[in-house]
């Protein structure tokens, strides 16, 4: 990569990708915003949009910042368009065989020095890289929810990561005005290792008629001060991911802890994947 990053490409623009192409942009990056679904890439759009605007409105950045910012945003339905990037962050759908496929599409696509990195929340690191002929430039950049907020940014080197990769990406980060940490390449890394097992817990509370859902999230937040309570986290978080994370963690990992609660599998059969879809463990519309 060159030794300054100038341009990234952001694959995915649901609320993990908008948030992280926002970040690019205010901090000074030109960034290539792609979706599959280009009704998602419009959404996107809007809420960097008026997410910017919200930044000028509360003095957190001037006009002329904010203006700039958004016309270095590219939304674009061709991933072609990204063969100039420095870093191209993938954040679709968390599945290893969707993921595979498009990272032997970026391969294709990327420039020779290109960085290829995922946000995947769970999937082997080492695993998404061997789809590439470029295994030392592609590494986990796993961004926590929401992007711009949490100070976080864990990152993942797969068995052939470089040096050189891993430096680029902590720069990348940090420049983001992210603290990093750096996990082995083992199912759910570090945070979803342990956050995943206690929202499934929840579940399983819920499930066995432990409490209401409501007495489930007010014990975990005023009893451990946690921001939110697991089930309403949860479906911030989006269920279907949550899903696909325990199902990674149990196929990674096995043993009986990591089973999907039956109550969390019946939620994403009936199409209740949480707030950004108006509808989970708790009713948004
Ligand atoms: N994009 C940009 N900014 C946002 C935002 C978003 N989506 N949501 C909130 N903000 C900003 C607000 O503008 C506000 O900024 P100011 O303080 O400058 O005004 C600030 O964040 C606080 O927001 P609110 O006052 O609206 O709401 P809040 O105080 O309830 O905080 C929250 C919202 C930050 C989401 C908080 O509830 C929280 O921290 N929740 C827990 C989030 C969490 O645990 N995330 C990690 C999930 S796990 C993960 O991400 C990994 C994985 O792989 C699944
Ligand atoms: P999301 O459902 O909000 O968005 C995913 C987007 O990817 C959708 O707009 C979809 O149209 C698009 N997409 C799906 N397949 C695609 C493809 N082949 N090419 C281009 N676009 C495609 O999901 P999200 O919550 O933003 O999660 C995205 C990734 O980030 C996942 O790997 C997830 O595990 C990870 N992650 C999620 C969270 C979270 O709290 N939701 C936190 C950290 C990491």
């Amino acid at each position: 990569m060159a030794a300054e990053c100038e341009a990234i490409g952001v694959v995915g623009g649901g609320q993990m990708g908008s948030g992280i192409a926002q970040l690019g942009l205010v901090h000074g990056l030109h960034v290539y915003l792609s979706d599959s679904d280009p009704e998602a890439l419009a959404r996107a759009s809007k809420s960097i949009s008026s997410s910017i605007q919200r930044l000028i409105s509360k003095g957190n950045l001037s006009e002329a910042e904010g203006s700039a910012a958004l016309q270095r945003l590219h939304c674009t339905s061709s991933l072609e368009e990204m063969n100039g990037c420095d870093v191209i962050i993938e954040a679709i759908v968390e599945s290893e065989e969707v993921k595979k496929k498009l990272f032997v599409e970026l391969d294709r696509i990327a420039k020779a020095p290109a960085i290829l990195a995922s946000n995947t929340s769970s999937i082997s690191i080492t695993r998404l890289a061997s789809a590439t002929k470029r295994p030392a430039q592609v590494i986990g950049m796993h961004f926590m929810n929401p992007p711009p907020v949490m100070k976080l940014v864990e990152i993942i080197r797969g068995v052939n990561t470089s040096d050189e990769t891993f430096l680029a990406t902590k720069a990348l980060a940090e420049r983001f005005g992210k603290t990093v940490i750096c996990s082995q390449d083992y199912s759910g890394f570090i945070v979803n290792r342990i956050l995943m097992p206690m929202i499934n817990e929840a579940f399983y509370a819920l499930f066995t008629g432990v409490a209401t859902k409501e007495d489930i999230d007010t014990g975990m937040k005023l009893g451990t001060n946690h921001p939110m309570g697991p089930l309403e986290l949860a479906d911030f978080i989006g269920l279907d991911v949550c899903l696909s994370i325990m199902r990674v963690l149990h196929s990674g990992l096995g043993g009986s802890k990591y089973v999907p609660c039956p109550l969390l599998v019946q939620y994403v059969d009936a199409g209740q994947l949480g707030r950004k879809q108006g509808l989970g463990v708790y009713d948004y519309r």
